[in-house]
């Protein structure tokens, strides 16, 4: 699979600092601790992305490359209170400058905790992202902790959610620690990236 080549590329701390805008890139965004680092080894079966048990360990926008002309980004993650406010308003404003002004973006994953989905924060990234016209899919993480019916509910509930919003808008389980989900989620990477 095209996933299992990704490698570390480099770490921005701003737009400015990103490789050249070119190419394709698909966005990998969320709460922190949502699952965005786990689901980015999960996906790419490697330890390219570092999890932790401490929210707010991302606070640079990662590259990883798939080919030459192909990259998965690992967003900072938004939301975590324990930042000091001019910090949290640095990581918002470069998570906002790279999903507006991007122009190799293809599509944003939203991670999100199938526990509490649909944040004020992630209904603000829906916003941004479609705005743009780029479509997102949302990968409800550790579904693991949740038994297989209140799993079920929690997805028709976002479905229901994303219906009343305009935009090309998707959404589904997944489990890192069960690699639960994986070829959704590679069939949806597979079509933004044209592979
Ligand atoms: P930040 O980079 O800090 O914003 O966090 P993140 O969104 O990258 O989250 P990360 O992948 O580091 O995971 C956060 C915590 O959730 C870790 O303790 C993970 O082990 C746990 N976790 C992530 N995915 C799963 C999952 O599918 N199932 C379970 N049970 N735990 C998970
Ligand atoms: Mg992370």
């Amino acid at each position: 699979k095209h996933y299992n080549a990704a490698s570390f590329s480099l770490s921005a701390p701003t737009l400015a600092h990103c490789p050249l805008d070119e190419g394709w890139e698909v966005a990998f965004a969320g709460r922190s601790n949502a699952g965005k680092s786990s689901a980015l080894n999960c996906l790419t079966s490697a330890r390219l992305a570092r999890t932790s048990k401490t929210p707010g360990r991302t606070q640079l926008i990662n590259f990883f490359s798939l080919d030459e002309q192909r990259r998965l980004v690992d967003l900072p993650g938004y939301g975590y209170a324990k930042v000091p406010d001019a910090l949290r308003r640095d990581w918002g404003q470069h998570l906002g400058d790279y999903i507006t002004q991007r122009q190799c973006l293809r599509g944003v994953v939203i991670m999100m905790d199938v526990r509490h989905p649909l944040t004020d924060f992630d209904l603000q990234l829906i916003d941004v992202a479609t705005s743009r016209d780029l479509p997102v899919h949302i990968l409800l993480t550790k579904a693991d902790k949740l038994k297989r019916g209140p799993a079920a509910n929690q997805l028709q509930m976002v479905r229901n959610e994303l219906n009343k919003i305009t935009g090309n808008l998707s959404v589904q389980l997944f489990s890192s620690l069960k690699s639960n989900g994986t070829a959704d989620a590679w069939d949806k990477l597979d079509q933004w990236f044209e592979l």
